[in-house]
């Protein structure tokens, strides 16, 4: 069966890490015959400044009708002056709810080479190997109401709404049971419920969905913030995490951060599942577009190739060419090869973006 990919660059260094994904597909596809065929579209601030929109019908329609979106980055200071609807970010946002990516995926694992990396003792992190679930569709980053509004005295409100529904709250921690059953089978949900209504409501239908569906899985609930501390405190504690849209997009940068190295960081957003047996999917690293090394070619290209990776092993099923991606970076950086945010020493010379996927390739072929 053929695999179509759309790649949505974006901006900053999306484009020069995503040239070293496409050679590793390449790769791929003339080492292990995966037929995978690429088309190549704007999503962000480039396509804002071709189409005056950060993500067209156009493109839109490419991300429905592909196998899975493999996105770069988007934004830059550029576009800070945008109204709100037209900033690059939004790009994304409609690329989550228009294919109903719920289940965002973001791992936070710490590679045995570079846990002196982490602010963290080593102790504390080393082997860490935790998976975020961060609901992506719903909550206060779409609830209405919303808005600025006047009141009656001069002055202005803001408003976003917290808002979750039972089925929206059942299909992710669905997906956080599932992982977990592959992993070490526990899953820890976050949220207030001590304030917020849409707390209860969560802490709730998790219990109801674990009772009649997973009760083979070790569940345990946390306050958000508390969830924050304790991955400070003690991060090894966690196997699956399972949080909403806004929890998850704090508690996953925390979580990013206790490996020490945001370039190295991969994430996947997944919806349904579709006929063929692929769900809707979306595949992007967790740094953002980094203007201040933009063109220079000195960017890791790393969180984008496991996001690639991720790729194989979620949308295709491909769980050994996973393996064997992750593990040629895993022996690149043993080997001591890294590009410039993964060096300390100032004297030593750090790879290039296109030499990290030199080396990574390099390792492929040697252990095919
Ligand atoms: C993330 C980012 C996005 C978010 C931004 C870029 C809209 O921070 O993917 O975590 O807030 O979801
Ligand atoms: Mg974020």
């Amino acid at each position: 069966m053929e695999k179509n990919l759309l790649i949505l660059a974006g901006d900053g260094i999306g484009p020069e890490v995503m040239d070293q994904v496409v050679r590793v597909i390449d790769w791929f596809n003339n080492n292990k015959k995966l037929n995978f065929t690429i088309e190549e579209d704007l999503v962000g601030g480039v396509a804002y400044d071709s189409h005056g929109q950060p993500l067209s019908d156009k493109t839109l329609e490419k991300a429905k009708n592909c196998d899975a979106v493999l996105l770069g980055a988007v934004g830059g200071p550029k576009y800070d002056g945008l109204d709100f609807s037209l900033k690059p970010e939004r790009g994304l946002l409609r690329l989550r709810k228009e294919l109903d990516l719920f289940a965002n995926l973001r791992p936070a694992q710490c590679f045995d080479a570079l846990t002196h990396f982490s602010s963290l003792r080593p102790e504390i992190i080393s082997g860490l190997d935790i998976m975020i679930v961060r609901e992506a569709t719903s909550g206060i980053y779409f609830g209405e109401p919303r808005g600025i509004i006047e009141d009656n005295n001069g002055g202005r409100i803001g408003i976003n709404t917290n808002r979750y529904t039972t089925e929206e709250i059942r299909r992710v921690t669905r997906s956080a049971f599932e992982l977990a059953r592959k992993r070490q089978n526990r899953v820890c949900s976050m949220e207030k419920a001590n304030v917020m209504e849409s707390g209860v409501l969560w802490r709730e239908e998790v219990t109801l969905l674990h009772q009649q569906e997973y009760p083979d899985v070790e569940l345990s609930h946390m306050y958000a913030d508390a969830g924050a501390m304790e991955l400070v405190r003690l991060p090894k504690q966690f196997d699956v995490i399972v949080t909403d849209n806004l929890f998850g997009d704090l508690l996953s940068d925390c979580a990013a951060m206790l490996t020490g190295s945001l370039g190295m960081l991969p994430s996947a957003t997944l919806g349904k599942i579709r006929e063929n047996g692929r769900p809707y999917a979306m595949y992007e690293p967790v740094h953002g577009s980094a203007p201040d090394i933009a063109g220079k070619g000195m960017a890791n290209p790393t969180a984008c190739i496991l996001s690639f990776a991720m790729a194989l092993r979620y949308s295709f099923d491909l769980g050994d060419e996973a393996l064997l991606l992750e593990r040629a970076i895993e022996k690149v950086l043993a080997k001591g090869i890294r590009t410039a945010d993964l060096m300390q020493e100032k004297d030593v010379k750090p790879a290039s973006t296109e030499e990290m996927g030199t080396a990574i390739i390099n390792h492929l072929d040697g252990h095919q």
